[in-house]
């Protein structure tokens, strides 16, 4: 498929959402290729997944640098080098300053594993189990400079089940991210949809008029 955007990945970890959409990229229709991941830890599982499906990778490590500015200087010097359009977080746990996030506005992904706004933060499945929700799930946003916060864009939903452990709630949900960050990630690139006074909203173009629509959603029940 021609006009492909090209999407650069963070990752700071295990990279099991960059390998879906690493996965998810292998199809002709598909429309975005992943050009480049980068990690700001060395040595870590995602920076395998990348090199092992040929995928340029560079490591830019926060503690090589003075100050956050200083490191995101370099992070965008990498991106700019590799021609990427989209970002995508994946797993990135470093918080990115506003001035970086104002550059990437509306043209940066990040997943969280929590239906937001409900529970934003670290150790997410841990208090979902101690709120005694019944529901949880993923969400992929736009990025914005306060933390997993910014215009959804999709969400899916797990039960949780009792006697649910965390290891067993974040497994469900990373199956259900496997599946929706793809999903995300093709309704952003190929433009079908787009932020609309901090929503976002679907575009179509039938009857020369722009409909919006709610996008669909990969059901995991
Ligand atoms: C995922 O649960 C993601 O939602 C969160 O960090 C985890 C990363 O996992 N932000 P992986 O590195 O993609 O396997």
């Amino acid at each position: 498929m021609s006009g492909r955007k090209r999407v650069g990945v963070l990752i700071s970890g295990r990279g099991s959402n960059l390998q879906a959409l690493i996965d998810a990229a292998r199809e002709p229709d598909y429309p975005a290729e992943i050009a480049l991941v980068i990690s700001n830890v060395p040595g870590v599982e995602g920076l395998a997944r990348a090199e092992a499906a040929d995928i340029p990778t560079r490591v830019v490590n926060h503690k090589d640098f003075a100050s956050r500015p200083d490191f995101e200087t370099a992070l965008e010097a990498a991106l700019h080098e590799a021609g990427v359009e989209l970002l995508c977080n994946a797993g990135f746990m470093r918080l990115l300053t506003e001035g970086f996030v104002t550059r990437w506005l509306n043209r940066h992904l990040n997943i969280h594993p929590s239906l937001l706004p409900a529970f934003k933060g670290l150790h997410t499945h841990v208090r979902v189990l101690e709120s005694g929700a019944k529901i949880s799930g993923c969400t992929v946003h736009f990025v914005r400079a306060a933390m997993d916060d910014g215009p959804i864009v999709a969400q899916a939903a797990v039960p949780v089940e009792p006697g649910d452990t965390e290891e067993t709630l974040a497994a469900r949900v990373l199956a259900a991210e496997h599946r929706l960050y793809p999903h995300a990630l093709r309704l952003v690139a190929s433009g079908a949809v787009r932020v609309d006074g901090e929503h976002v909203v679907g575009m179509s173009q039938q009857n020369g008029k722009t409909a919006l629509f709610s996008p669909p959603l990969p059901g995991t029940f």
